[in-house]
């Protein structure tokens, strides 16, 4: 059966699966092991030497979180997938063959809190840095970027202000700045966007959200395009020269459009070993076989409740771009046409207080630091998520003090809406 030629609903059910070999079982087995038994000594050699593609030690590849990789490699397009410990390991995956000390990485200002914070902080501890452009000021992109830079990266639709980025114009920057342009694809899944259609060269997930989309399992995807030419430039010596972490192969040399995959995998899992356990492999792949479903319902919820929102005078403004007042909006029709995700944020008169006000005093939504569950959860982003970022970055991100961020879920709209009102009644008497 290709795979290319299947829908997305079909691959999200069977894309990177058949019947286990061994017993037949239609589901996928949890295999629950770290070690492979060796044919004999020449066997494993092969294995090591990468001359044969099998299993050695789960901290590398395990047949459960396998499976995964290549069902999310299928849905977004790409040539190979590795599955990590959680979305920000896969952001650190994702950045580790490209970068070395003194690069940088050119990113949207408008992330999660935690990728700025990742980006701003932790990465100079390895050398590398981080700089902040507004993505709709592509003079600006195309500025930041120079001799040290390694790649582009943004967010499809930015959490938590559900702004869509032009993923089209960044892919043209990046091409033309001879580095691979990242795209965070978490908040739309590749139901609502493919980034590499739109000339991305890897996708990165946090499985965490709508993948598995019950709020049971924290874990990342990096999905490798394989169109990016390594060699073109001296820039990836980790990729297209000999590679000293790995006995001198040329990655890109012997593996082609699967260099950056295998890399990850060989030197990457091996040495920061941020890897996916099969138990939360398999919750992910059951999650993924109605995400299709899911996505459908959360985006039709969420254009309800933004509408709703909109006309209510408790409320400021309403971020979600599947409005036309929404400064996305066009963009969104382009870049995310079944819709713009069901995550956004909500200005509530009264402000900080009113933000606190409502956050507890809703009933069906929860108040967790979580998006992409079944359930419609909440937050006040500038007294948590964002809390370690200034005033200025958290406006920047779209995280100001007077506003909070949903996350609708699957429920009867009609009870969302009426949880809501009652929320604000109570934030703002
Ligand atoms: C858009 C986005 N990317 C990445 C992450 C990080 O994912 P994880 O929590 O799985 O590390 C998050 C977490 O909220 C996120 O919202």
């Amino acid at each position: 059966m290709s795979e290319q030629k299947l829908g997305l609903g079909t691959l999200a059910v069977h894309a990177g699966t058949e019947p286990d070999p061994a017993t037949g079982a239609r589901q996928v087995p949890i295999y629950q092991t770290t070690s492979y038994v060796f044919k004999d000594a020449d066997h494993a050699a092969r294995l090591f030497n990468l001359e044969e593609v099998g299993f050695i030690y789960s901290r590398l590849t395990n047949p459960t979180v396998m499976a995964l990789a290549n069902r999310v490699a299928a849905l977004e397009g790409g040539a190979g997938a590795v599955c990590c410990s959680s979305g920000h390991a896969a952001q650190i995956m994702a950045l580790f063959p490209l970068m070395g000390p003194g690069c940088n990485v050119v990113s949207s200002s408008r992330l999660y809190g935690g990728t700025i914070t990742q980006f701003s902080q932790t990465i100079r501890r390895f050398g590398w840095s981080a700089k902040f452009v507004d993505t709709d000021d592509l003079a600006a992109v195309e500025a930041a970027i120079d001799e040290n830079t390694r790649a582009l990266f943004c967010e499809t639709i930015a959490n938590p202000g559900g702004y869509v980025t032009d993923l089209d114009a960044m892919a043209k920057i990046a091409d033309k700045a001879g580095i691979p342009l990242i795209v965070d694809n978490t908040t739309a899944t590749p139901f609502l966007c493919r980034p590499i259609e739109h000339g991305a060269t890897l996708v990165v997930h946090s499985a965490t959200k709508y993948m598995t989309g019950n709020g049971t399992v924290t874990g990342g995807v990096v999905v490798d395009s394989g169109k990016f030419d390594w060699s073109a430039s001296d820039k990836f010596p980790s990729l297209s020269q000999p590679e000293p972490a790995y006995h001198g192969l040329n990655f890109h040399g012997a593996l082609g459009p699967m260099a950056f995959t295998f890399h990850s995998i060989a030197i990457g899992l091996r040495d920061l070993g941020m890897t996916m356990n099969p138990q939360g492999a398999h919750y992910t792949l059951m999650g993924i076989e109605t995400l299709g479903l899911r996505m459908e319902r959360h985006v039709q919820n969420a254009k309800a409740v933004a509408e709703w929102l909109e006309k209510d005078p408790r409320v400021e403004g309403v971020t979600y771009a599947g409005l036309p007042s929404s400064p996305s909006y066009d963009r969104g029709q382009r870049i995310v046409p079944k819709g713009a995700g069901a995550l956004f944020t909500v200005a509530v008169k009264g402000g900080y207080g009113s933000c606190v006000k409502l956050v507890n005093s809703l009933k069906l939504f929860s108040h967790v630091a979580n998006l992409g569950d079944a359930r419609s959860l909440i937050i006040h982003p500038a007294s948590t998520t964002h809390r370690q970022l200034e005033e200025e970055q958290q406006i920047k991100a779209g995280a100001a003090p007077n506003v909070v961020r949903i996350s609708i879920g699957i429920e009867d709209v009609a009870d969302i809406i009426a949880d809501l009102d009652q929320g604000l009644a109570a934030a703002t008497s």
